[in-house]
């Protein structure tokens, strides 16, 4: 099984604004920069509460009928995800991870600032795609956090798009 991360970020390395806004993202996800290509190779989303919250102020649920994963600590409403074909977990990653590969998954889509950092933490990550916006927004929701040793990567490729977007990708160099 592999787990990729894919996320926009502003140059400072935010995900989102201290108040989950996303209005410096470009809208609409801004020019075709390989998310679909990217979506349509993942049948499992894994997200953390918080951005499950906000995928429901989207309006209308926008992973279709991928399985998608709600991480939380919490009993969490799911009825509200019409549509979707959602469940939640929780838990140390490396038992999500287990379950996940026990029940079929193969490429797993990890989101969520908090959500990534503790995947990987536990060394559970294998690609990181990151996509940044030409912005600065000084303070947010952070995508990396403390580690407990240096994660080594492998630089895969670099895209520039016209808008200003710039997107780098990452293999995960096992430790
Ligand atoms: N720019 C982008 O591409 C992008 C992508 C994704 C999200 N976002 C934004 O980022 C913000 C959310 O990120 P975030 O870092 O605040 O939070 P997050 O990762 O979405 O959610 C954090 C919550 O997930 C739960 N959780 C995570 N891992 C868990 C585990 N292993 N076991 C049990 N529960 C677990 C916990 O929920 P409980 O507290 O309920 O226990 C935790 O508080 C939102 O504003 C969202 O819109 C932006």
């Amino acid at each position: 099984m592999t787990a990729s991360v894919f996320v926009g970020t502003s140059v400072d390395g935010f995900i989102a604004r201290q108040n989950g806004d996303l209005d410096w993202l470009p809208t609409g996800g801004g020019e075709p920069h390989g998310y679909d290509e990217f979506i349509a190779s993942v049948d499992t989303i894994v997200i953390g509460r918080k951005t499950f919250e906000t995928v429901l102020t989207f309006g209308a649920w926008p992973y279709g009928d991928k399985r998608v994963v709600v991480l939380s600590g919490h009993s969490v409403d799911l009825s509200a995800a019409r549509g979707g074909i959602v469940e939640q977990m929780g838990g140390p990653p490396a038992e999500i991870v287990a379950k996940l590969a026990a029940s079929g998954a193969h490429h797993v889509y990890v989101d969520g600032g908090i959500t990534i950092q503790r995947f990987l933490r536990a060394g559970l990550i294998d690609r990181l795609v990151i996509t940044r916006v030409p912005v600065l927004i000084g303070e947010g929701v952070p995508l990396f956090g403390s580690l407990p040793h240096d994660v080594r990567l492998r630089h895969v490729a670099t895209r520039s798009y016209p808008s200003g977007l710039v997107q780098s990708e990452y293999e995960v160099v096992a430790a």
